[in-house]
């Protein structure tokens, strides 16, 4: 079984839309065995309670350096033999120290199509900026904002009437069904980078 970490800051709809669609799997090669959350009082971590995935919640301000916050992360990640690292809302940009272990095996959700509205709050860069489709990217994660090599896209129309509350409860639809697919192809190795190429295994 291939060992997944998810790294979640919010409520972890995502997280849990991953643990339903693995649930529903009589063989799914992989499972959820770790759950990492920088904020203590996220949503995700009562899911996790709930599907009886193991937490580690890690402060950054309870270390000095990016580097030493990250080191136990990765201690922990060691420790638990996690293969692959699913971020799903977390409003972190991975360090060096993650990076170097994990480059290829850590995929991000971003609620926009990529290149278009990086960063933060892209549902409302999208309705600032009066696009008519907006939607949602897979991407393997590199060290910047958004940037890594992009491995599934899906659109979302965005309607005269719709506002923030709408638009992300589309966006979140599209999501769950769309990250659980490509999180179980990636864990598994049918889709994987190449010299900064994403590659996928014909079946
Ligand atoms: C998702 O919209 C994802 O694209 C973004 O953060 C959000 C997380 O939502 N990176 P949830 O916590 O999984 O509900």
């Amino acid at each position: 079984m291939v060992r997944v970490a998810v790294f979640a800051s919010g409520t972890g709809s995502n997280y849990e839309a991953i643990m339903r669609y693995t649930a529903g799997l009589a063989d799914p090669g992989f499972g959820i065995n770790l759950v990492v959350s920088d904020q203590p009082q996220a949503g995700v971590i009562a899911k996790a309670l709930r599907w009886q995935t193991p937490v580690l919640v890690v402060e950054r301000r309870q270390f000095a350096t990016k580097k030493a916050f990250e080191h136990q992360i990765l201690a922990r990640l060691k420790q638990d033999q996690i293969d692959f690292i699913a971020l799903a809302g977390y409003m972190r940009l991975i360090g060096p120290t993650l990076l170097q272990e994990y480059y290829g095996k850590i995929i991000n959700l971003h609620p926009s199509l990529l290149p278009a509205f990086p960063g933060l709050d892209a549902v409302g860069q999208a309705l600032k900026a009066g696009v008519k489709v907006t939607g949602v990217t897979v991407h393997f994660v590199d060290a910047g904002m958004d940037t890594g090599p992009i491995i599934a896209q899906k659109a979302v129309p965005i309607d005269e009437n719709d506002d923030h509350e709408s638009l992300s409860q589309k966006i979140h639809a599209v999501e769950h069904e769309l990250y659980p697919r490509i999180v179980h192809q990636c864990a598994l190795g049918e889709i994987y980078l190449d010299r900064g190429k994403v590659c996928r295994l014909s079946r």
